[in-house]
Protein backbone atom coordinates (compact mmCIF):
# COMPACT_ATOMS: atom_id res chain seq x y z
CA UNK A 1 0.00 0.00 0.00
CA UNK A 2 1.26 3.38 -0.72
CA UNK A 3 2.53 5.84 2.50
CA UNK A 4 0.84 8.82 0.66
CA UNK A 5 -2.69 9.54 0.25
CA UNK A 6 -4.70 12.72 -1.56
CA UNK A 7 -7.43 14.17 -0.77
CA UNK A 8 -9.65 17.37 -1.24
CA UNK A 9 -10.18 17.55 2.72
CA UNK A 10 -8.55 16.27 5.59
CA UNK A 11 -10.08 15.78 8.80
CA UNK A 12 -8.80 14.92 11.84
CA UNK A 13 -11.25 12.98 14.04
CA UNK A 14 -14.01 11.93 14.51
CA UNK A 15 -16.43 13.37 17.13
CA UNK A 16 -19.25 15.64 16.02
CA UNK A 17 -17.23 18.39 14.94
CA UNK A 18 -15.20 15.94 12.49
CA UNK A 19 -18.17 14.36 11.32
CA UNK A 20 -20.03 17.29 10.59
CA UNK A 21 -17.45 18.71 8.77
CA UNK A 22 -17.00 15.75 6.76
CA UNK A 23 -20.46 15.74 5.62
CA UNK A 24 -20.71 18.85 4.51
CA UNK A 25 -17.91 19.11 2.75
CA UNK A 26 -17.86 15.84 1.15
CA UNK A 27 -20.79 17.57 -1.61
CA UNK A 28 -17.80 18.95 -2.98
CA UNK A 29 -14.94 17.07 -3.11
CA UNK A 30 -12.82 13.64 -1.86
CA UNK A 31 -12.21 13.81 2.52
CA UNK A 32 -10.12 11.45 4.39
CA UNK A 33 -10.84 11.03 8.05
CA UNK A 34 -8.38 9.81 10.27
CA UNK A 35 -8.91 8.84 13.57
CA UNK A 36 -6.87 6.90 16.20
CA UNK A 37 -9.02 4.22 17.52
CA UNK A 38 -12.66 3.47 16.19
CA UNK A 39 -14.70 5.65 14.49
CA UNK A 40 -16.74 5.94 17.92
CA UNK A 41 -13.82 6.76 20.05
CA UNK A 42 -14.50 10.55 20.81
CA UNK A 43 -15.12 12.40 23.55
CA UNK A 44 -18.78 13.32 21.66
CA UNK A 45 -19.82 9.65 22.28
CA UNK A 46 -19.49 9.92 25.77
CA UNK A 47 -21.38 13.64 26.31
CA UNK A 48 -24.61 12.78 28.49
CA UNK A 49 -25.98 16.29 29.37
CA UNK A 50 -26.72 17.43 25.45
CA UNK A 51 -26.75 20.67 23.38
CA UNK A 52 -27.82 23.95 24.67
CA UNK A 53 -30.00 25.87 22.10
CA UNK A 54 -33.00 28.21 22.59
CA UNK A 55 -35.97 26.52 20.96
CA UNK A 56 -38.24 27.11 23.57
CA UNK A 57 -40.99 30.27 23.44
CA UNK A 58 -40.28 31.00 26.99
CA UNK A 59 -36.46 31.41 26.01
CA UNK A 60 -34.79 33.77 24.10
CA UNK A 61 -31.26 34.29 23.00
CA UNK A 62 -30.30 37.35 24.87
CA UNK A 63 -30.81 34.91 27.96
CA UNK A 64 -28.53 32.16 26.72
CA UNK A 65 -26.15 35.43 25.57
CA UNK A 66 -26.20 36.37 29.29
CA UNK A 67 -25.78 33.21 31.01
CA UNK A 68 -22.56 32.51 28.72
CA UNK A 69 -21.37 35.44 29.39
CA UNK A 70 -21.74 35.15 33.16
CA UNK A 71 -20.40 31.81 33.26
CA UNK A 72 -17.62 33.01 31.60
CA UNK A 73 -16.42 35.46 33.83
CA UNK A 74 -15.43 38.11 31.82
CA UNK A 75 -13.70 36.66 29.43
CA UNK A 76 -16.11 35.36 26.58
CA UNK A 77 -16.27 37.28 22.99
CA UNK A 78 -19.77 38.81 23.38
CA UNK A 79 -19.92 38.92 19.27
CA UNK A 80 -18.88 35.04 18.95
CA UNK A 81 -21.29 34.02 22.18
CA UNK A 82 -24.16 35.84 20.16
CA UNK A 83 -23.07 34.15 16.41
CA UNK A 84 -23.30 30.90 18.37
CA UNK A 85 -26.12 31.24 20.14
CA UNK A 86 -28.38 32.70 16.98
CA UNK A 87 -27.45 29.76 14.61
CA UNK A 88 -28.60 27.30 17.76
CA UNK A 89 -32.44 26.37 16.47
CA UNK A 90 -30.64 26.11 12.93
CA UNK A 91 -28.06 23.56 13.95
CA UNK A 92 -30.63 21.66 15.75
CA UNK A 93 -32.62 21.33 11.99
CA UNK A 94 -29.38 20.31 10.49
CA UNK A 95 -28.68 17.70 13.29
CA UNK A 96 -32.33 16.32 13.28
CA UNK A 97 -32.16 16.11 9.08
CA UNK A 98 -28.97 13.63 10.03
CA UNK A 99 -31.34 11.35 12.10
CA UNK A 100 -30.15 12.45 15.14
CA UNK A 101 -33.32 12.13 17.75
CA UNK A 102 -33.87 14.41 20.54
CA UNK A 103 -35.98 13.49 23.31
CA UNK A 104 -40.10 15.18 23.31
CA UNK A 105 -42.47 15.68 25.61
CA UNK A 106 -43.65 12.36 25.61
CA UNK A 107 -41.38 11.47 28.45
CA UNK A 108 -43.13 13.80 31.04
CA UNK A 109 -46.26 12.08 29.93
CA UNK A 110 -47.39 13.54 26.17
CA UNK A 111 -47.63 10.29 23.89
CA UNK A 112 -47.11 12.80 20.47
CA UNK A 113 -44.03 11.95 18.81
CA UNK A 114 -43.92 15.73 17.47
CA UNK A 115 -44.50 17.38 20.42
CA UNK A 116 -41.72 20.09 22.18
CA UNK A 117 -38.48 19.38 22.88
CA UNK A 118 -38.20 17.95 26.61
CA UNK A 119 -35.41 20.56 28.10
CA UNK A 120 -33.03 20.22 30.87
CA UNK A 121 -31.52 22.51 32.82
CA UNK A 122 -27.46 22.89 34.05
CA UNK A 123 -25.92 24.63 36.03
CA UNK A 124 -25.43 28.51 35.12
CA UNK A 125 -28.12 28.47 32.56
CA UNK A 126 -31.38 30.80 33.82
CA UNK A 127 -33.53 28.19 31.64
CA UNK A 128 -34.45 24.72 30.79
CA UNK A 129 -32.58 24.42 27.17
CA UNK A 130 -30.63 21.40 27.13
CA UNK A 131 -31.88 19.16 23.99
CA UNK A 132 -30.87 15.88 25.08
CA UNK A 133 -31.80 12.20 24.43
CA UNK A 134 -32.05 10.39 27.88
CA UNK A 135 -28.38 10.54 29.68
CA UNK A 136 -26.73 9.55 26.37
CA UNK A 137 -26.87 12.30 24.04
CA UNK A 138 -23.46 12.10 22.70
CA UNK A 139 -23.89 8.21 21.78
CA UNK A 140 -26.76 8.81 19.99
CA UNK A 141 -25.49 11.93 17.97
CA UNK A 142 -22.05 10.10 17.18
CA UNK A 143 -24.93 6.85 16.07
CA UNK A 144 -26.44 8.76 13.38
CA UNK A 145 -23.51 11.00 12.17
CA UNK A 146 -21.19 7.94 12.00
CA UNK A 147 -23.85 6.08 10.27
CA UNK A 148 -23.97 8.65 7.74
CA UNK A 149 -20.67 8.98 7.09
CA UNK A 150 -19.66 4.98 6.63
CA UNK A 151 -22.49 5.35 3.74
CA UNK A 152 -21.28 8.39 2.27
CA UNK A 153 -18.85 7.50 -1.76
CA UNK A 154 -16.69 10.46 -1.28
CA UNK A 155 -15.52 10.09 2.77
CA UNK A 156 -12.71 7.32 3.40
CA UNK A 157 -12.36 7.07 7.28
CA UNK A 158 -8.98 5.38 8.30
CA UNK A 159 -9.24 3.99 11.78
CA UNK A 160 -6.58 3.28 14.43
CA UNK A 161 -4.46 5.79 12.59
CA UNK A 162 -2.68 8.54 14.99
CA UNK A 163 -1.80 11.89 13.58
CA UNK A 164 1.78 12.55 14.62
CA UNK A 165 2.56 15.74 12.70
CA UNK A 166 0.63 18.79 10.87
CA UNK A 167 2.67 18.85 7.22
CA UNK A 168 3.29 22.64 6.27
CA UNK A 169 4.61 24.39 3.11
CA UNK A 170 7.67 24.99 6.12
CA UNK A 171 8.10 21.97 7.11
CA UNK A 172 8.45 20.62 3.13
CA UNK A 173 11.16 22.97 2.57
CA UNK A 174 9.44 25.83 1.08
CA UNK A 175 9.97 29.18 1.60
CA UNK A 176 6.24 31.07 0.74
CA UNK A 177 4.02 31.80 3.54
CA UNK A 178 3.20 29.09 5.81
CA UNK A 179 0.36 27.04 5.23
CA UNK A 180 -1.71 23.60 6.06
CA UNK A 181 -0.83 20.76 3.79
CA UNK A 182 -2.12 17.94 5.68
CA UNK A 183 -0.45 15.65 8.77
CA UNK A 184 1.73 12.77 8.83
CA UNK A 185 0.33 9.96 10.38
CA UNK A 186 0.98 6.68 12.28
CA UNK A 187 -0.66 3.84 11.03
CA UNK A 188 -1.25 1.95 14.41
CA UNK A 189 -1.34 -1.50 12.90
CA UNK A 190 1.49 -1.10 10.11
CA UNK A 191 3.84 0.68 12.56
CA UNK A 192 3.96 2.65 9.70
CA UNK A 193 3.74 6.70 9.28
CA UNK A 194 1.97 7.43 6.38
CA UNK A 195 1.44 11.36 4.68
CA UNK A 196 -1.88 12.56 4.06
CA UNK A 197 -1.85 15.38 1.87
CA UNK A 198 -5.43 18.19 1.45
CA UNK A 199 -4.78 21.52 0.51
CA UNK A 200 -6.98 21.93 3.78
CA UNK A 201 -7.10 20.25 6.80
CA UNK A 202 -9.81 20.33 9.87
CA UNK A 203 -8.67 19.10 12.86
CA UNK A 204 -11.23 18.01 15.18
CA UNK A 205 -9.20 16.16 17.87
CA UNK A 206 -10.99 16.99 21.23
CA UNK A 207 -10.06 18.01 24.43
CA UNK A 208 -6.84 17.35 26.75
CA UNK A 209 -8.83 15.67 30.28
CA UNK A 210 -5.73 12.81 29.94
CA UNK A 211 -3.41 15.23 30.69
CA UNK A 212 -4.86 15.00 34.66
CA UNK A 213 -4.91 11.94 36.73
CA UNK A 214 -8.53 12.32 37.11
CA UNK A 215 -10.88 12.85 34.09
CA UNK A 216 -14.45 12.31 32.94
CA UNK A 217 -12.74 12.36 29.53
CA UNK A 218 -12.40 8.91 27.07
CA UNK A 219 -8.70 8.20 26.85
CA UNK A 220 -8.25 9.59 23.46
CA UNK A 221 -8.05 13.08 24.89
CA UNK A 222 -4.51 13.45 25.02
CA UNK A 223 -4.27 17.01 22.98
CA UNK A 224 -3.14 15.64 20.34
CA UNK A 225 -4.47 18.71 17.95
CA UNK A 226 -3.34 21.44 20.36
CA UNK A 227 0.17 19.91 20.63
CA UNK A 228 0.29 19.58 16.93
CA UNK A 229 -1.07 23.08 16.22
CA UNK A 230 1.56 24.47 18.40
CA UNK A 231 4.24 22.56 17.45
CA UNK A 232 3.11 24.00 13.67
CA UNK A 233 3.22 27.42 14.55
CA UNK A 234 -0.32 28.16 15.42
CA UNK A 235 -1.49 30.26 18.26
CA UNK A 236 -2.75 28.46 21.30
CA UNK A 237 -5.07 30.57 23.92
CA UNK A 238 -6.42 30.28 27.50
CA UNK A 239 -4.91 26.93 28.05
CA UNK A 240 -5.04 27.88 32.05
CA UNK A 241 -8.59 27.29 32.07
CA UNK A 242 -9.36 23.52 32.43
CA UNK A 243 -13.08 23.04 33.58
CA UNK A 244 -13.11 20.29 36.43
CA UNK A 245 -16.59 18.76 36.07
CA UNK A 246 -18.12 18.76 40.01
CA UNK A 247 -19.63 15.35 40.07
CA UNK A 248 -17.60 12.15 38.64
CA UNK A 249 -18.55 9.16 40.46
CA UNK A 250 -16.52 8.37 43.19
CA UNK A 251 -15.45 4.44 43.04
CA UNK A 252 -12.61 2.49 43.14
CA UNK A 253 -14.01 0.28 39.74
CA UNK A 254 -15.61 3.31 37.91
CA UNK A 255 -13.08 4.63 35.34
CA UNK A 256 -13.97 8.58 34.10
CA UNK A 257 -17.99 7.96 34.37
CA UNK A 258 -19.60 11.19 34.70
CA UNK A 259 -23.32 12.17 36.55
CA UNK A 260 -24.61 14.85 34.52
CA UNK A 261 -25.51 17.61 35.36
CA UNK A 262 -28.89 17.44 34.34
CA UNK A 263 -29.66 15.17 37.49
CA UNK A 264 -28.25 18.85 39.47
CA UNK A 265 -30.82 20.33 37.49
CA UNK A 266 -33.45 17.83 38.18
CA UNK A 267 -32.92 18.81 41.39
CA UNK A 268 -30.50 16.93 42.87
CA UNK A 269 -28.59 18.37 45.94
CA UNK A 270 -25.09 17.75 46.93
CA UNK A 271 -24.32 16.96 50.56
CA UNK A 272 -21.52 15.95 53.27
CA UNK A 273 -20.89 12.95 54.24
CA UNK A 274 -23.25 13.54 57.35
CA UNK A 275 -26.44 15.15 55.06
CA UNK A 276 -25.43 19.00 54.87
CA UNK A 277 -26.24 20.31 52.08
CA UNK A 278 -23.49 23.02 51.20
CA UNK A 279 -23.92 24.79 48.16
CA UNK A 280 -26.11 27.15 49.66
CA UNK A 281 -22.83 28.34 51.79
CA UNK A 282 -21.48 29.23 48.77
CA UNK A 283 -23.60 30.71 46.05
CA UNK A 284 -27.12 31.55 45.74
CA UNK A 285 -28.20 29.55 43.02
CA UNK A 286 -26.51 26.98 45.01
CA UNK A 287 -26.41 23.12 43.10
CA UNK A 288 -26.80 24.98 39.68
CA UNK A 289 -23.98 27.62 40.17
CA UNK A 290 -21.58 27.80 37.52
CA UNK A 291 -19.34 25.06 37.37
CA UNK A 292 -16.08 26.29 38.65
CA UNK A 293 -17.98 27.54 42.02
CA UNK A 294 -19.30 24.00 42.15
CA UNK A 295 -15.92 22.36 41.73
CA UNK A 296 -14.11 24.55 44.26
CA UNK A 297 -16.77 24.33 46.93
CA UNK A 298 -16.59 20.49 46.84
CA UNK A 299 -12.89 20.80 46.75
CA UNK A 300 -12.98 22.69 49.92
CA UNK A 301 -15.43 20.84 51.24
CA UNK A 302 -13.37 17.82 50.99
CA UNK A 303 -10.34 19.19 52.00
CA UNK A 304 -11.98 20.66 55.35
CA UNK A 305 -13.76 17.63 56.17
CA UNK A 306 -10.79 14.89 54.82
CA UNK A 307 -13.46 12.92 53.26
CA UNK A 308 -12.88 10.99 50.26
CA UNK A 309 -15.93 11.86 48.37
CA UNK A 310 -19.26 14.40 48.82
CA UNK A 311 -22.85 12.46 47.53
CA UNK A 312 -25.25 13.88 45.12
CA UNK A 313 -29.00 13.06 46.64
CA UNK A 314 -32.12 12.34 44.52
CA UNK A 315 -33.40 10.27 46.76
CA UNK A 316 -36.39 12.58 47.10
CA UNK A 317 -37.47 12.32 43.31
CA UNK A 318 -39.73 9.51 41.80
CA UNK A 319 -37.64 6.14 41.20
CA UNK A 320 -39.39 5.90 37.87
CA UNK A 321 -38.70 9.29 36.59
CA UNK A 322 -35.00 8.59 37.20
CA UNK A 323 -34.83 5.18 35.55
CA UNK A 324 -36.57 6.84 32.57
CA UNK A 325 -34.48 10.39 32.38
CA UNK A 326 -31.32 8.54 33.92
CA UNK A 327 -31.12 5.06 32.30
CA UNK A 328 -27.15 4.80 32.35
CA UNK A 329 -26.50 6.29 35.28
CA UNK A 330 -28.62 4.11 37.04
CA UNK A 331 -27.62 1.20 35.74
CA UNK A 332 -23.80 1.96 35.56
CA UNK A 333 -24.33 2.89 39.67
CA UNK A 334 -26.68 -0.28 40.32
CA UNK A 335 -23.71 -2.18 38.96
CA UNK A 336 -21.38 -0.24 41.38
CA UNK A 337 -23.68 -1.09 43.79
CA UNK A 338 -25.61 2.30 44.42
CA UNK A 339 -29.22 2.03 43.81
CA UNK A 340 -29.59 5.86 43.06
CA UNK A 341 -33.26 5.74 44.12
CA UNK A 342 -32.16 5.21 47.68
CA UNK A 343 -28.66 6.07 48.23
CA UNK A 344 -26.42 9.47 47.66
CA UNK A 345 -24.22 9.18 44.89
CA UNK A 346 -20.43 9.43 46.24
CA UNK A 347 -18.51 11.94 43.57
CA UNK A 348 -15.78 13.99 43.41
CA UNK A 349 -14.65 16.43 40.66
CA UNK A 350 -12.57 15.59 37.49
CA UNK A 351 -11.08 17.26 35.30
CA UNK A 352 -13.44 17.27 32.12
CA UNK A 353 -13.52 20.44 29.36
CA UNK A 354 -10.02 22.65 28.28
CA UNK A 355 -11.86 26.16 27.89
CA UNK A 356 -8.70 26.87 25.61
CA UNK A 357 -7.16 25.53 23.00
CA UNK A 358 -6.01 26.75 19.21
CA UNK A 359 -7.03 30.08 18.88
CA UNK A 360 -9.32 30.81 15.49
CA UNK A 361 -11.69 33.04 13.95
CA UNK A 362 -15.36 33.50 13.14
CA UNK A 363 -14.71 30.50 10.09
CA UNK A 364 -12.80 28.24 12.55
CA UNK A 365 -9.55 29.17 10.56
CA UNK A 366 -6.48 29.48 12.95
CA UNK A 367 -3.73 31.19 12.27
CA UNK A 368 -1.77 28.95 10.22
CA UNK A 369 -3.40 29.21 6.85
CA UNK A 370 -5.50 26.40 5.80
CA UNK A 371 -6.02 24.58 9.17
CA UNK A 372 -9.57 24.97 10.36
CA UNK A 373 -10.24 23.36 14.26
CA UNK A 374 -13.63 22.82 15.75
CA UNK A 375 -14.55 21.77 18.95
CA UNK A 376 -12.83 21.11 21.98
CA UNK A 377 -9.18 21.62 20.15
CA UNK A 378 -10.29 25.03 19.52
CA UNK A 379 -10.43 28.37 21.43
CA UNK A 380 -13.10 30.64 19.36
CA UNK A 381 -13.93 32.52 22.20
CA UNK A 382 -17.05 31.34 22.99
CA UNK A 383 -16.40 30.16 26.67
CA UNK A 384 -14.37 32.38 27.88
CA UNK A 385 -12.52 31.78 31.42
CA UNK A 386 -15.35 29.17 32.16
CA UNK A 387 -17.68 27.41 29.76
CA UNK A 388 -21.36 27.19 30.68
CA UNK A 389 -22.50 23.93 30.44
CA UNK A 390 -23.54 22.10 26.87
CA UNK A 391 -22.34 24.65 25.01
CA UNK A 392 -19.45 22.38 23.51
CA UNK A 393 -21.91 20.55 21.05
CA UNK A 394 -23.63 23.37 20.12
CA UNK A 395 -20.01 25.14 19.56
CA UNK A 396 -18.30 22.41 17.94
CA UNK A 397 -21.09 22.01 15.31
CA UNK A 398 -21.75 25.94 14.45
CA UNK A 399 -17.70 26.05 13.74
CA UNK A 400 -17.80 22.85 11.87
CA UNK A 401 -20.45 24.28 9.80
CA UNK A 402 -18.46 27.52 9.48
CA UNK A 403 -15.22 25.99 8.59
CA UNK A 404 -17.09 23.56 6.12
CA UNK A 405 -18.53 26.97 4.01
CA UNK A 406 -14.95 28.68 4.36
CA UNK A 407 -13.42 25.69 2.84
CA UNK A 408 -16.01 24.81 0.16
CA UNK A 409 -15.52 28.04 -0.97
CA UNK A 410 -11.61 28.40 -1.09
CA UNK A 411 -10.82 25.08 -2.40
CA UNK A 412 -10.87 25.82 -5.86
CA UNK A 413 -8.38 28.46 -5.58
CA UNK A 414 -5.66 26.68 -3.80
CA UNK A 415 -2.55 25.90 -5.62
CA UNK A 416 -1.02 22.89 -6.52
CA UNK A 417 0.74 20.45 -3.41
CA UNK A 418 3.99 19.85 -6.11
CA UNK A 419 6.55 17.42 -4.32
CA UNK A 420 5.97 16.77 -0.52
CA UNK A 421 8.64 14.93 1.37
CA UNK A 422 8.06 11.39 3.36
CA UNK A 423 8.05 10.70 6.86
CA UNK A 424 11.56 10.10 7.74
CA UNK A 425 12.31 7.32 10.18
CA UNK A 426 16.73 7.88 10.41
CA UNK A 427 17.92 5.69 12.94
CA UNK A 428 15.35 5.26 15.25
CA UNK A 429 14.72 1.38 16.53
CA UNK A 430 12.36 -0.85 18.24
CA UNK A 431 12.39 0.35 22.26
CA UNK A 432 13.25 -1.97 24.57
CA UNK A 433 12.19 0.15 27.68
CA UNK A 434 8.12 1.01 27.11
CA UNK A 435 8.11 1.19 31.02
CA UNK A 436 9.81 4.89 30.06
CA UNK A 437 6.44 5.49 28.58
CA UNK A 438 4.28 4.51 31.30
CA UNK A 439 6.65 5.86 34.04
CA UNK A 440 6.23 9.50 32.28
CA UNK A 441 2.42 9.13 31.52
CA UNK A 442 1.92 8.62 35.21
CA UNK A 443 3.94 11.36 36.22
CA UNK A 444 2.83 14.02 34.63
CA UNK A 445 -0.80 13.21 35.02
CA UNK A 446 0.00 12.85 38.79
CA UNK A 447 2.28 15.97 38.90
CA UNK A 448 -1.14 18.09 37.15
CA UNK A 449 -3.04 17.03 39.49
CA UNK A 450 -1.38 18.27 42.67
CA UNK A 451 0.04 21.17 41.23
CA UNK A 452 -1.91 22.76 38.39
CA UNK A 453 -5.27 21.39 39.87
CA UNK A 454 -8.57 23.16 41.16
CA UNK A 455 -6.39 25.47 43.34
CA UNK A 456 -3.21 26.74 42.76
CA UNK A 457 -0.60 28.71 43.83
CA UNK A 458 2.92 30.10 42.29
CA UNK A 459 4.85 27.32 44.80
CA UNK A 460 3.23 24.59 42.98
CA UNK A 461 3.20 25.81 39.84
CA UNK A 462 6.37 26.31 39.89
CA UNK A 463 7.49 22.88 41.14
CA UNK A 464 5.39 21.46 38.62
CA UNK A 465 7.12 23.65 35.66
CA UNK A 466 10.58 22.17 37.39
CA UNK A 467 9.37 18.45 36.85
CA UNK A 468 7.58 18.82 33.27
CA UNK A 469 10.77 20.63 31.90
CA UNK A 470 12.23 17.35 33.04
CA UNK A 471 10.08 14.95 31.38
CA UNK A 472 10.23 16.88 27.95
CA UNK A 473 13.65 16.43 27.48
CA UNK A 474 13.36 12.87 28.40
CA UNK A 475 10.30 11.99 25.95
CA UNK A 476 11.71 14.22 23.80
CA UNK A 477 15.25 11.94 23.57
CA UNK A 478 12.74 8.94 23.50
CA UNK A 479 10.80 10.36 20.18
CA UNK A 480 13.49 11.10 18.37
CA UNK A 481 15.51 7.33 19.24
CA UNK A 482 12.55 5.04 19.12
CA UNK A 483 10.35 4.33 16.91
CA UNK A 484 6.81 5.61 17.14
CA UNK A 485 3.82 4.19 18.86
CA UNK A 486 0.02 5.31 19.05
CA UNK A 487 1.69 5.54 23.06
CA UNK A 488 4.83 7.43 22.70
CA UNK A 489 2.83 9.84 20.50
CA UNK A 490 0.04 10.79 22.90
CA UNK A 491 2.78 10.89 25.62
CA UNK A 492 4.89 13.77 23.31
CA UNK A 493 1.59 15.60 23.08
CA UNK A 494 0.85 14.85 26.17
CA UNK A 495 3.78 16.23 28.05
CA UNK A 496 3.00 20.13 25.39
CA UNK A 497 0.07 20.51 26.36
CA UNK A 498 0.78 20.22 30.21
CA UNK A 499 3.43 22.86 29.49
CA UNK A 500 1.11 24.97 28.00
CA UNK A 501 -1.39 24.80 31.21
CA UNK A 502 1.58 25.29 32.91
CA UNK A 503 3.47 27.98 31.45
CA UNK A 504 -0.21 30.13 30.88
CA UNK A 505 -1.33 28.49 34.65
CA UNK A 506 2.11 31.13 35.99
CA UNK A 507 1.47 34.00 33.73
CA UNK A 508 -2.00 34.36 34.61
CA UNK A 509 -1.77 36.54 38.24
CA UNK A 510 -5.28 36.77 38.88
CA UNK A 511 -8.10 34.66 39.50
CA UNK A 512 -10.94 34.41 37.26
CA UNK A 513 -13.50 31.24 36.01
CA UNK A 514 -11.26 28.06 35.88
CA UNK A 515 -8.14 29.94 37.19
CA UNK A 516 -8.04 30.15 41.09
CA UNK A 517 -4.89 30.56 42.83
CA UNK A 518 -4.09 31.34 46.08
CA UNK A 519 -1.13 33.85 45.65
CA UNK A 520 -3.66 36.35 43.38
CA UNK A 521 -7.39 35.60 44.99
CA UNK A 522 -8.76 38.86 43.37
CA UNK A 523 -9.85 39.20 39.42
CA UNK A 524 -8.10 41.89 37.83
CA UNK A 525 -9.31 43.00 34.96
CA UNK A 526 -7.58 46.05 34.35
CA UNK A 527 -4.17 43.45 34.22
CA UNK A 528 -5.78 40.32 32.85
CA UNK A 529 -9.23 41.16 31.19
CA UNK A 530 -7.68 39.52 28.44
CA UNK A 531 -7.05 35.88 26.86
CA UNK A 532 -3.66 34.46 27.14
CA UNK A 533 -1.82 33.64 23.96
CA UNK A 534 0.88 30.94 23.37
CA UNK A 535 3.27 30.68 20.58
CA UNK A 536 6.18 28.39 19.80
CA UNK A 537 9.32 30.44 20.33
CA UNK A 538 7.66 33.26 22.31
CA UNK A 539 6.93 33.92 26.25
CA UNK A 540 3.17 33.79 26.96
CA UNK A 541 1.48 37.42 26.36
CA UNK A 542 -2.40 38.94 26.57
CA UNK A 543 -4.55 39.50 23.30
CA UNK A 544 -3.56 42.97 21.92
CA UNK A 545 -6.77 44.88 22.61
C1 LIG B 1 -22.84 17.08 31.84
O1 LIG B 1 -23.68 16.34 31.34
O2 LIG B 1 -22.86 17.43 33.01
C2 LIG B 1 -21.76 17.57 30.98
C3 LIG B 1 -22.28 18.56 30.05
C4 LIG B 1 -21.17 19.43 29.60
O3 LIG B 1 -20.06 19.29 30.09
O4 LIG B 1 -21.43 20.30 28.77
Amino acid sequence: MSNRHDFDFLVLGSGIAGLFYALRVAEHGQVGLVTKKRGADSATNWAQGGIAAVVSPDDSFDAHVDDTLNAGAGLCKEEVVRHVVERGPRMIDALLKYGVEFDRERLRGDEDPDSEFSLGREGSHTRRRILHHRDTTGREIERALLSRVARHPRISVFEHHCAVDLLTSHRAGRTEPNRALGAYVLNARSGEVELFHAPITLMATGGAGKVYLYTSNPDIASGDGIAMAYRAGASVANMEFMQFHPTCLFHAQAKSFLITEAVRGEGGVLRTADGRAFMPDHHAMKDLAPRDVVARAIDTELKRSGAESVFLDVTHKDPAFLRERFPNIYERCLDFGIDITRQGIPVVPAAHYCCGGVRTNRSGESDLPNLFVAGEAACTGLHGANRLASNSLLEAVVFADAAANESIARLHDLPEPGALPAWEEGDATESDEAVVITQNWDEIRRLMWNYVGIVRSDRRLARAKRRIDLLREEINEYYWNFKLTPDLVELRNLATVSTLVIRAALFRKESRGLHYTLDYPERDDERYGRDTLLQRGDAPRLEPT
